[in-house]
């Protein structure tokens, strides 16, 4: 049994990583420092070289430690962006949201084929197995006949419930299909919050995320996360002294747009805050498959204890965003309300697509291109952190995430990201300015980037952004 899914009770490994964590922390061991070989540790703590390598692979994915070949383990940290999480934090008050006229322009230009999209943070077309997934939608529609025209009514389609519930270890009674992960978004807002009330999200935050609760008539209050270990803790038990939170909103693994993963300690530590206040948490774990390791970190949604977690996700970074399928798993005290919501809002979704990617699950398909996505996108993000260490002005610093395929770049002070906009379309490149990543309009000098797009031939213009940002023109 897993220990940690039952409750405090932490594995062998996990407590070795949270001692080194701890080291590195409390400023034992700083940025570039090189940590105890695997011998020694296993000798000192007594455990053995399994365990230990194991707790490395835990920080490793955390992104507190590098591996070097033949060397050992580093504390990482060059170029990492450290966001100033104010111990004094001062909390502010929720916010209406007006992501306004700017996110119109800077979505539609995700439609353009013209443009090198670094802006949008989906897979690029090219490299999705879409010729496959056609092939799955023409078999299950000449399979089903006139039958694959007709209302799906939520829950949606049971084989794809059952696909996914197994891949979540969960019941398909548990989960309930949406269109893509921002319907779910939606209705999980909808069945946790009523117009007025306040949604906690972290600070930057993916801007559909304010988007939703824009639309909703929702207030939103910001949390300062950090892109190595996401939101503080600290400043959120603040905030909830304060406020009067309703939901809170978070990506915990591979966040966008930090790349910021939350320990297995913290999403505990996470739910037993929200949990004494009984605040649900809508997780969205969008990004959760694409570690660039071998095994993804736990949801939040497996410590669960008192059915007050809602996790969304779906098929849009791996495999199909164009499908529109998505899900939402939850358990009884949420679910019958979804189910209405969903009824409510548009019957149902389109039962093909599901079937479709449903069909490409049987096949194991869908396991062995996450495999190869993960490989690729290490790849792409450490290539485009390197050309952004290069070509953008000196003072710049960027996210290492560990997985996922969105960087995120803090420029020297005075920038402003939105401004460069314009430009950068005019040369050939979209990005996501800082600002929209903020109901406050913060990260003016922040920019996000998004890997799936870099490639040999992107990679000059990227450079030649870079040139337009030194010159400040
Ligand atoms: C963090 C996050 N959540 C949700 C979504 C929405 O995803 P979908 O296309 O499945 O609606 C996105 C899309 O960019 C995202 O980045």
């Amino acid at each position: 049994m897993h220990m940690a899914l039952t409750g405090t009770v932490l594995h062998r490994y996990e407590r070795v990583a949270s001692h080194l964590r701890h080291l590195i922390e409390s400023g034992t061991y700083t940025v570039a420092d090189k940590l105890p070989s695997v011998r020694s540790l296993s000798g000192q703590l007594g455990v053995s070289i399994t365990t230990v390598l194991e707790a490395y692979r835990v920080l490793e994915d955390q992104g507190l430690v590098e591996a070097r070949p033949q060397s050992g383990y580093y504390v990482s940290g060059g170029g990492l962006v450290t966001a100033r999480v104010d111990s004094n934090l001062v909390v502010e008050d929720p916010v209406d949201v007006g992501m306004g006229e700017f996110l119109m322009r800077y979505l539609r230009d995700f439609q353009r084929r013209d443009l090198v999209q670094f802006g949008c943070a989906c897979p690029n077309p090219d490299q999705l197995p879409s010729a496959r997934l056609a092939r799955c939608l023409a078999k299950v529609s000449r399979d089903l006949g006139p039958a694959g025209n007709l209302y799906d009514i939520p829950p949606g389609c049971e084989a794809l419930r059952v696909q996914i519930a197994r891949r979540s270890l969960v019941g398909p009674e548990e989960v309930m299909l949406t269109l893509g992960a921002q319907e779910a978004i939606t209705l999980c807002l909808l069945a946790t919050c009523k117009a007025g009330d306040t949604v906690a999200v972290e600070t930057p935050t993916f801007y559909g995320h304010l988007q939703a609760i824009e639309m909703l008539g929702l207030k939103a209050v910001e949390i300062p996360s950090d892109p190595v270990h996401g939101v503080s803790l600290a400043a959120l038990r603040q905030c909830l002294e304060e406020v009067p939170v309703k939901a809170m909103l978070l990506c915990t693994s591979h966040s966008n747009p930090t790349g910021a993963t939350l320990s297995d300690e913290d999403k505990h530590e996470l739910l037993e805050i929200l949990g004494s206040r009984e605040i649900p948490l809508i997780e969205d774990d969008i990004f959760g498959e694409l570690s660039h390791s071998a095994t993804r970190p736990h949801t939040a949604r497996a410590f669960d204890r008192r059915d007050l977690v809602l996790l969304v996700s779906s098929f849009s970074k791996t495999l199909a965003p164009g499908y529109r399928v998505g899900w939402i798993l939850a358990g009884p005290r949420y679910m019958a309300r979804l189910h209405q919501l969903k009824l409510f809002s548009n019957l149902g979704s389109p039962l093909l697509p599901a079937l479709a990617i449903s069909e490409f699950l049987a096949t194991g398909a869908f396991e062995h291109h996450v495999r190869q996505c993960r490989r690729q996108y290490a790849r792409q993000v450490g290539q485009m952190t390197e050309a952004v260490e290069r070509s953008f002005p000196a003072g710049t610093r960027v996210t290492r995430p560990r997985g996922g395929f969105v960087l995120w770049v803090e420029l020297p002070a005075g920038y402003d990201t939105r401004l460069y906009y314009p430009k950068a379309v005019e040369l050939g490149l979209t990005f996501g300015p800082g600002p929209i990543f903020s109901a406050r309009g913060r990260f003016r000098n922040c920019l996000r980037l998004c890997a799936p797009y870099w490639s040999p031939v992107s990679e000059p213009i990227l450079w030649k952004f870079g040139e337009l940002l030194q010159k400040r023109s």
